[in-house]
């Protein structure tokens, strides 16, 4: 089964709470959702293997640790999965970005792929899907089984807000996927959107409503 983190730093839960207010402008809220996902992937980057290298200080020899050759993906989920980019790149800025798009078909009710790129090398790469709601969980757990046909090394699921809903669909369907988040949050409404939440991520990230 894989591990579900709530990263609930003061930073975090102090950007949470800009976010998380209707009152917030576009401008704000990208930089906030950027912010709080640069520090998600600090917590979910903490187990990363080291190497020892020396180094000449202006002093001495030192011996010091460097990442051991990691290399990594991160797919954003369309569209609001672009909202964690930035964030995600500014600690680990030689990662590759592919890209995932799904909707849910009408009539079948089935997440349907409308655009897929991935780097050709994912097969060496680990993955980061990124994905600020993760609500009932049906898209997320989707968007990771067609990523999961690259063969990508590893995949783990960095949100802003999740319900249990949606970390339990990612937990059963996905064992092998790690979640890390800012905020469990109560419920979801009828409407599947996560209860006290921030609304639609993706018009609150783009200013489209
Ligand atoms: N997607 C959103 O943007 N918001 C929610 O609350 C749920 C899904």
């Amino acid at each position: 089964m894989g591990h579900f983190t709530v990263v609930d730093h003061p930073l975090i839960q102090h950007k949470l709470s800009i976010i998380r207010n209707k009152d917030t402008g576009t401008k704000d809220f990208r930089e906030c959702i950027s912010e709080i996902a640069m520090l998600v992937c600090y917590e979910a980057t903490k187990e990363l293997p080291l190497t020892e290298v020396e180094v000449e200080t202006p002093i001495c020899t030192a011996k010091c640790k460097v990442l051991k050759g990691k290399k990594f993906a991160i797919v954003p989920i369309l569209r609001a999965g672009l909202g964690m980019v930035d964030g995600v790149l500014s600690l680990v800025p030689s990662a590759k970005v592919g890209h995932i798009g799904l909707y849910r078909d009408p009539v079948t009710l089935e997440a349907v792929k409308y655009y897929c790129k991935m780097p050709p090398d994912i097969q060496d790469r680990d993955v980061f899907v990124l994905d600020p709601m993760l609500a009932t969980g049906v898209s997320a757990s989707s968007a990771i089984e067609m990523i999961k046909e690259y063969k990508p090394r590893s995949i783990k699921m960095m949100n802003i807000i999740a319900a249990q809903e949606g970390v339990d669909r990612i937990l059963t369907d996905h064992p092998d996927v790690d979640i890390f988040c800012a905020a469990l949050d109560e419920k979801l409404n009828d409407h599947a959107y996560i209860v006290p939440g921030l609304g639609d991520a993706g018009d609150r990230i783009f200013g489209t409503k």
